[in-house]
């Protein structure tokens, strides 16, 4: 494999690109000279084993229907062996059109018009969309900050259930805060889901993209004897999410005929180019480059964390997975539209808001880091600009 080369910087503007050709509308930052890091998707292309794979069909150049799929399971299979020591059947896997489809579909299986589905807030703002948008309620529990990172407060939210909550959907490693959940957490994650009777969902989109001296456990292997629904996917790791392929990975045979029947009612079937992608991912070429953006990220990390806290009043939250920065500016005592303008129109930054990721997210702003260096660089000379009266 030759080494990837993350620091290239690749125009994306006019190539449908959310985040790139998306910026102006959302942020009205243009993004002629301003620095796209809301959506998380990455301005790296994969490795060469999935390109070759998408090379490989156009060079065919027939786009009929897909069959025979014992590739990419076997694919999966390893790759959750491999990379987490977890061990699951080819038969336990669905092939979703991504993982907000996933949780979706799990919302529509598992729970019925006016249940409740809980979330540890602040988290990833599609689970909640989606959960309102089927009619069903959405429980908030706040997670506490202790030491400037989360933690999650179980006994506290044993309190704020009221017995119609069915389904609780967790966020593993967790968006935004970027924690990696410890085992003790994981197993006191599963008991509280049992002794509520809801069904655990477990996000773990960002499975792969763990620090250095960080170890994602996979819930399935926390909570052995719990029926649950697993999600994982290639798509964030890889940065191919335009494939909307996803992976819910269910074991329970209960659990696992449900949702058969939600995809079978609802015709889903998959994506060939998504398949063949996925499939090329999870090999150990695919590994080998994981390792190589994983180190990379770090770096972007360690350089982004030290310049914001030359700003006195930001807290950038530690990094234990994902690239996604999530920056407390409460100690700034500005209002929010003060330090937003000052990082959208002063900066030109486009960032994602914290509070559309629910309770607790108000006071901050996420940042995307998985960007060429010389960006994160540049990102940070502009915060510290736009701040210096703070200095
Ligand atoms: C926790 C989590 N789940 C799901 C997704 C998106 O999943 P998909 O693109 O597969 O629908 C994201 C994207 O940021 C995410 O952070």
């Amino acid at each position: 494999m030759s080494k990837p080369d993350f620091d290239e910087i690749i125009d994306r503007v006019g190539t449908h690109s959310q985040k790139w050709d998306g910026m102006e509308k959302y942020y009205g930052v243009s993004p002629e000279d301003g620095i796209a890091m809301w959506v998380a998707d990455m301005d790296f292309r994969p490795p060469t084993c999935v390109q070759r794979a998408l090379e490989d069909m156009v060079a065919q150049g027939i786009y009929g229907y897909w069959g025979g799929d014992d590739e990419y399971r076997a694919a999966i299979q390893w790759w959750m062996r491999e990379r987490h020591g977890w061990e699951i059947e080819p038969d336990w896997i669905f092939t979703t059109h991504g993982l907000v489809n996933g949780t979706a579909l799990c919302v529509d299986a598992y729970t019925d018009p006016g249940d409740a589905v809980v979330l540890m807030t602040p988290v990833y703002h599609a689970f909640a969309r989606v959960i309102r948008a089927a009619g069903r309620e959405v429980r908030e529990c706040p997670l506490k900050l202790v030491d400037g990172r989360y933690e999650m407060d179980l006994d506290a939210w044993d309190g704020l259930m009221t017995g119609a909550e069915k389904m609780l959907v967790l966020c593993s490693p967790h968006n935004p805060g970027g924690r990696v959940w410890t085992r003790a957490e994981l197993e006191a994650t599963a008991a509280f889901a049992k002794r509520h009777g809801l069904v655990l969902v477990s996000d773990e989109i960002h499975h792969d993209i763990v620090m250095p001296g960080e170890t994602h456990i996979p819930m399935a292997n926390a909570a052995p004897d719990l029926p649950l629904v697993m999600m994982t996917a290639t798509t964030k790791t890889f940065n191919i999410a335009g494939t909307h392929t996803g992976n819910v990975i269910i074991s329970d045979p209960d659990l696992r005929a449900r949702f058969a029947t939600r995809m079978s009612a609802l015709g889903i079937s998959p994506n060939s180019f998504g398949i063949a992608m996925a499939t090329a991912a999870y090999s150990p070429e695919g590994a080998a480059w994981v390792d190589e953006l994983n180190a990379y990220l770090d770096e972007n990390r360690r350089i982004f964390d030290q310049g914001v806290a030359e700003i006195p009043g930001l807290h950038s939250m530690p990094l234990e997975a994902t690239y996604l920065a999530w920056v407390d500016f409460s100690g700034t005592g500005m209002e929010p539209e003060e330090y937003k303008s000052r990082v959208l129109k002063d900066a030109k930054i486009a960032v994602n808001f914290g509070a559309t990721f629910g309770a607790g997210g108000e006071k901050f702003l996420r940042f995307n880091l998985a960007t060429p260096r010389a960006r994160v660089r540049e990102a940070v000379d502009r915060l510290q600009a736009a701040f210096s009266d703070l200095q």
